[in-house]
């Protein structure tokens, strides 16, 4: 490491009181997160401000310090908003970027800003900030997604289409039962966002650095200026969780299978072997070589989201084992994963509610595949327990030959004759018949939660009624 580049020479303005040189270059580059923790600007801003009227509060700062300080930190955020805001890698993080600057802007009052605190509950309190708004952005995210899957369901409580296990057709069911499927998953995500959220919603302001502080504070202010149900009970604690962090990366790494999983199926049915659907131009692609080409490209990476989003997720947590309490700078590492997980979950909810409420399905196709793969045989094995009164297994069995003779014969099962029937079980009657068709065999299915469309109707009433 030869051609390193130099250290600065000057020690930090903030801390460098018992330093008689800088730090070195690289240790400045490892050092540093102004590089993302800027994102944070308008939470550490309102933390500071409600620290500030707290302390002017208890008498700890004249309130006309306090007055200058929250005067310039607005200034201080206008600036960062307008984009012209000097960020200086040497004052490595957002707190003392924005510390700095409010120096620069009104002079000795801002040195009190930072009485019976620490950059350790300061960046609890803005990252806990941030992902409280993250949890907002997910459920306005999930119900526009939720919203846009009824829309289908509705449309198509009655279209039949083949139900598969393991991707081979089982038994029909109502297109408005796929669909209430994933309104089922999407509401549980919408419900662990809602309590990560409750259960994040404490603040940890004025733990300071550990231990708390000897100066009279009022961490109930504080805590109820932004928007927190209490402040945290212990901390050392406060300062060095990250639950809320990990719960978010959670419930967005399970929302995100289910997205992955909602994308593989509109890939596979927008093949030209399926033919299930068609999406819109608005979320297809061309090919540069291949003329005939409508690629399902957003179903693709909203698939492939999960990849990062658990990414995220696992990084945290390796982070975080094993940390003694209670700050470790290691926990510096908790922003960019969190950042890049909301970014991509709440660009996936957004492109698959938008691809979602475009798409088509192609109820002829979807009733024709429906039909094949002789999808009603546990229909016919029902008919000959409750007509002949056959126990099951006997029932299954015989259904098993007749599927056999159909494949055969390369036909369906309603194809077969009576005749055909009856050489397999001679009290067969032509009632039958009657209970081989798609249609009749999902009514049938009004069992609660079975794909009736009845059945699927009252299930898009319940929802309706929850999320008003
Ligand atoms: N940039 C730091 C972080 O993201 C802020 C807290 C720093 N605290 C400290 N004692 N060095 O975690």
């Amino acid at each position: 490491m030869t051609d390193r580049p130099d250290s600065t020479d000057a020690a930090n303005s903030m801390w460098g009181g018992r330093f008689a040189a800088g730090p070195d270059a690289i240790m400045e580059a490892i050092n540093a997160s102004i590089g993302f923790d800027r994102r944070l600007y308008a939470q550490d801003i309102a933390g500071s401000r409600a620290h500030a009227a707290m302390l002017a509060a208890q008498g700890i700062i004249s309130d006309n310090d306090a007055a200058a300080i929250r005067e310039g930190l607005l200034t201080v955020l206008s600036e960062i908003e307008a984009g012209d805001f000097p960020f200086k890698t040497a004052l490595e993080d957002i707190h003392m970027n924005v510390e700095a600057r409010l120096k620069e802007i009104i002079g000795e009052p801002a040195g009190r800003l930072h009485t019976g605190r620490s950059r350790n509950d300061q960046v609890a309190t803005d990252f806990r900030l941030w992902v409280r708004d993250q949890c907002d952005a997910a459920i306005d995210g999930l119900r526009a997604l939720i919203g846009s899957a009824m829309g289908q369901a509705e449309a198509g409580a009655d279209w039949v289409m083949p139900g598969f296990t393991h991707l081979q057709t089982a038994q029909p069911v109502t297109w408005g039962h796929h669909m209430m499927a994933y309104v089922e998953m999407f509401g549980r995500d919408l419900s662990r966002f809602q309590d990560a959220r409750a259960r994040m919603n404490e603040s940890p302001l004025g733990a300071a650095a550990l231990a708390g502080t000897g100066y009279p504070i009022d961490r109930h202010t504080t805590a109820q200026a932004l928007g927190f149900d209490r402040p945290m009970a212990n901390s050392l604690d406060a300062v060095s969780d990250r639950d809320f962090a990990l719960e978010f990366l959670s419930a967005a790494s399970i929302c995100a299978v289910h997205l992955s999983r909602l994308a593989e199926e509109l890939v596979i049915w927008s093949s030209a072997q399926f033919r299930f659907v068609s999406m819109s131009d608005k979320w297809s692609t061309g090919s540069s070589i291949m003329p005939q080409k409508r690629n399902p490209d957003a179903a693709e990476l909203i698939r492939a989201k999960i990849g990062r989003i658990l990414g995220a997720n696992v990084a945290l947590f390796t982070v975080m084992k094993g940390l003694p309490l209670a700050y470790s700078k290691d926990m510096q590492e908790d922003k960019e994963q969190v950042f890049d997980a909301a970014d991509h979950l709440m660009l996936a909810l957004a492109a698959m509610s938008g691809m979602l409420a475009d798409l088509t399905a192609n109820t002829a196709n979807l009733e024709a595949a429906a039909a094949t793969g002789f999808s009603t045989a546990t229909d016919l094995a029902d008919w000959l327990v409750r007509e002949l009164g056959l126990p099951f297994r006997d029932a299954h069995h015989v259904t098993g030959s007749l599927v056999a003779m159909a494949e055969g014969k390369g036909i369906d099962l309603p194809d077969l004759t009576l005749a055909d029937m009856q050489s397999v079980h001679g009290d067969i009657t032509e009632n039958v018949f009657g209970v081989l068709g798609v249609h009749n065999s999902v009514a049938s299915r009004q069992s609660y939660g079975g794909t009736a469309p009845d059945q699927v109707r009252a299930q898009i009433a319940r929802w309706k009624e929850k999320l008003a």
